[in-house]
């Protein structure tokens, strides 16, 4: 594994993965493929545009004869895929991107894949397929998946195609199931990074319902290393989950964040609940830990580290916060009061 063709390396993930990657092995290549949609940005990639391992490809992942001129070109022995409409909000709003994307985009990958006979396909996959998961049940790689939005549903869906890849074609195959990830680039659409700078712009917080459901938000950078050790040691055809095993409730999110910023907690607004909301997510991840990984981060750090990265980086979020990303706003939090 030498020449990675990474799908959606500019997104938030992606581009996270990209910089660990080539920091990490100096004899890979990395290709970029991204459509570059409203949550992919090439500033996201600005500390590797020089390295001379590194390309970007603009180009969408549901087109075949793009897909393969890309791999063919460059070599490409295995493809990561991040590529993904990712928001759960957005899929609510317009389902016809995430089945797009999610699903047909993952097919055309695995077939290109097949065809020129790639040494691996690695799927990066959500805690969310699993569905609402009461307390005190941990998902485990076994249990049913039960997608309960039309984004998780496409990711499960992306999912069953790449087994069904493994079993039928025999391409090697390995998945991640991520928790919730928090860090740099994070698109300002999704709940830390929105209440983040929300708070320092002294916008209210939008907490949906009672702001009780749990997650388990996890570093960046801590998935990364979940990904990469799947990816060298993970055994073909499996899934991994990758998550601190540790869940948090929104409000208590949005409190620590406040008080990180020394903001008041009056700018919380309870709004209209999302559709279908999944209370709990919670991961079993005692197979990757049987392969050496630990997480590195504690929720409080990975929040704190969050924070201060998007206190320093006015620059990178606020001319997101325009545009395509205001009408979206109003859209979204109009309606919800
Ligand atoms: P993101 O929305 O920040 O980035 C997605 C990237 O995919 C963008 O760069 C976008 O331009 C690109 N893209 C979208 N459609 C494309 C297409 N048709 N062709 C090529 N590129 C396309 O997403 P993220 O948060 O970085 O998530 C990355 C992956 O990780 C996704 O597959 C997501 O389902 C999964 N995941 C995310 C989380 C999370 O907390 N963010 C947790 C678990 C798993
Ligand atoms: P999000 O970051 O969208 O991730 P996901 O829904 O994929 O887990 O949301 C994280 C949690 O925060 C989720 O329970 C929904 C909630 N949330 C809010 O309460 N308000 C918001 O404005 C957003 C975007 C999310």
């Amino acid at each position: 594994m030498r020449h990675l063709l990474i799908a959606g390396g500019a997104g938030f993930i992606g581009s996270n993965f990209v910089h660990y990657m080539l920091e990490k092995y100096d004899d890979y290549t990395i290709i970029v493929f991204d459509k570059l949609t409203y949550a992919g940005r090439l500033e996201n990639l600005e500390r590797c545009r020089s390295n001379p391992r590194f390309r970007f490809i603009q180009g969408d992942i549901c087109d075949m004869a793009a897909v393969r001129e890309a791999v063919q070109r460059h070599d490409i022995d295995s493809i990561i895929n991040f590529a993904a409409e990712t928001h759960v909000d957005r899929s609510i709003m317009e389902p016809d991107a995430v089945v797009t994307t999610n699903i047909n985009g993952t097919w055309v990958l695995l077939e290109v894949a097949r065809e020129l006979k790639l040494e691996r396909f690695h799927q990066i996959s959500t805690d969310e397929v699993y569905g609402a998961i009461p307390a005190p049940s941990r998902s485990k790689e076994g249990d049913p998946l039960e997608p309960r939005s039309p984004y998780s549903a496409s990711k499960a869906g992306a999912e069953h195609l790449v087994y069904a890849y493994f079993i039928t074609y025999g391409l090697p195959v390995t998945t991640t199931r991520g928790s919730n990830n928090i860090g740099p680039f994070h698109y300002p659409e999704k709940a830390v990074p929105l209440f983040t700078t929300n708070a320092i712009e002294n916008i209210p917080l939008p907490i949906y319902g009672d702001g009780l459901q749990m997650r388990d938000y996890q570093y960046v950078l801590d998935h990364c290393e979940g990904i990469d050790l799947v990816l060298h040691k993970g055994a073909l055809g499996e899934v991994y989950n990758v998550g601190t095993e540790v869940e948090t409730p929104n409000i208590e999110m949005a409190h620590k964040i406040l008080d990180l910023l020394g903001k008041p907690r009056s700018l919380i607004q309870h709004v209209v609940d999302r559709a279908g909301h999944d209370r709990r997510y919670a991961l079993d991840c005692a197979k990757l830990r049987a392969l050496g990984w630990r997480s590195q981060h504690s929720f409080d750090q990975a929040l704190e580290k969050t924070v201060r990265w998007f206190v320093a980086n006015e620059g990178w979020w606020r001319p997101i916060k325009s545009g395509e990303y205001l009408d979206y706003y109003r859209k979204q939090y109009e309606e919800r009061g």
